[in-house]
C-alpha cells in the first residue's frame, strides 16, 4: 500500500482520495483551505490525515488535484518541500473555449512541473483522462500514465492497481502533451459525440 499526499480538496481530490482509502491506502489531505481539508478528512475516515498547506507532505507520493492555472505556482511555491517526491500531475491545461491546450506547442503542464520541481523529485503525469464523475462510480478504468523515471512510475501504478483501475504506461514525460492532448479530445467528445461527461477511455486488446 502506498502512503499518498494529495494537494487540493476539490472534486478530484475528494475522488481519488475516497478510492484510496477503500483501497488501504494512507491518504493525507492539503488544502490551501484548512476547514475544507479537515472536512474532506471527515469525511473520507480511514487512515487519513491533514498537512500544513506548504509544508513537507508526508507522502511518498504527491498528487497536485489543483486547476491548470494553480498547478506550477504551487509547485514552485512549495519548492524544496517536494524534494525525493514523486509529484503525479493530473491537470488538463484546457483553454476556456476547450478547444485547444493553455500550454505551449509541443510543452505540456507536467513538463513545467518538472522543471519547477526541486532535485530528487521525479513527475509522474496520470488520472487525467480519467473523468471524476464516472473514477467515483468504482468503474474498473485505465489510467494512463507518462514520465521518465521508471521507478516513479512504477510505484504510481501500484497505486493506482489498488485502487483496481489499470494502470497503462504511454512512455516517457514529453508523451503527458499528447496525454494533455487526449484529455482535450475527451472533454470534446464529452460536449459533441458523446454529449456527456459519462464514459471511460479504455484500452481493448483483441484476442
Ligand atoms: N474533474 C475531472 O473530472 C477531472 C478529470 C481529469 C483531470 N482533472 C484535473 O484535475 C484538476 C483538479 O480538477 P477538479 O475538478 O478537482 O477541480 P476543483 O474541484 O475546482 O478543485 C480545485 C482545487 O484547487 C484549489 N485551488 C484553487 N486555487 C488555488 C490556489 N491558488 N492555491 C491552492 N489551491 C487552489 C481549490 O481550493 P478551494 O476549494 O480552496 O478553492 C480546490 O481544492 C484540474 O487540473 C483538472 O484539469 C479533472
Amino acid at each position: 500500500m502506498s502512503s499518498i499526499s494529495i494537494i487540493g480538496t476539490g472534486n478530484m481530490a475528494r475522488t481519488i482520495a475516497t478510492l484510496a482509502v477503500a483501497g488501504g491506502n494512507t491518504v493525507e489531505i492539503v488544502g490551501r483551505n484548512q476547514s475544507k481539508a479537515a472536512q474532506l478528512v471527515r469525511d473520507l475516515g480511514g487512515n487519513t490525515s491533514t498537512g500544513d498547506f506548504g509544508a513537507v507532505p508526508a507522502g511518498d507520493i504527491v498528487i497536485v488535484a489543483l486547476g491548470y492555472a494553480n498547478v506550477v505556482p504551487v509547485v514552485t511555491q512549495y519548492g524544496d518541500a517536494l524534494a525525493d517526491k514523486v509529484i503525479v500531475d493530473i491537470c488538463n491545461p484546457v483553454n476556456a473555449a476547450a478547444d485547444g491546450l493553455t500550454t505551449r506547442d509541443g510543452h505540456s503542464i507536467a513538463r513545467n512541473v518538472a522543471e519547477q520541481a526541486p532535485a530528487g523529485a521525479r513527475v509522474v503525469k496520470a488520472f487525467n483522462t480519467t473523468f471524476g464523475a464516472v473514477l467515483a462510480k468504482g468503474h474498473p478504468m485505465d489510467v494512463l500514465i507518462a514520465g521518465d523515471d521508471e521507478h516513479a512510475k512504477a510505484r504510481v501504478a501500484e497505486f493506482i492497481e489498488s485502487l483496481k483501475l489499470r494502470p497503462l504506461d504511454v512512455g516517457g514525460l514529453t508523451m503527458a502533451h499528447y496525454l494533455e492532448g487526449t484529455g482535450l479530445i475527451m472533454i470534446g467528445l464529452a460536449q459533441h459525440g458523446v454529449g456527456n461527461f459519462d464514459f471511460a477511455l479504455d484500452v481493448t486488446v483483441p484476442s
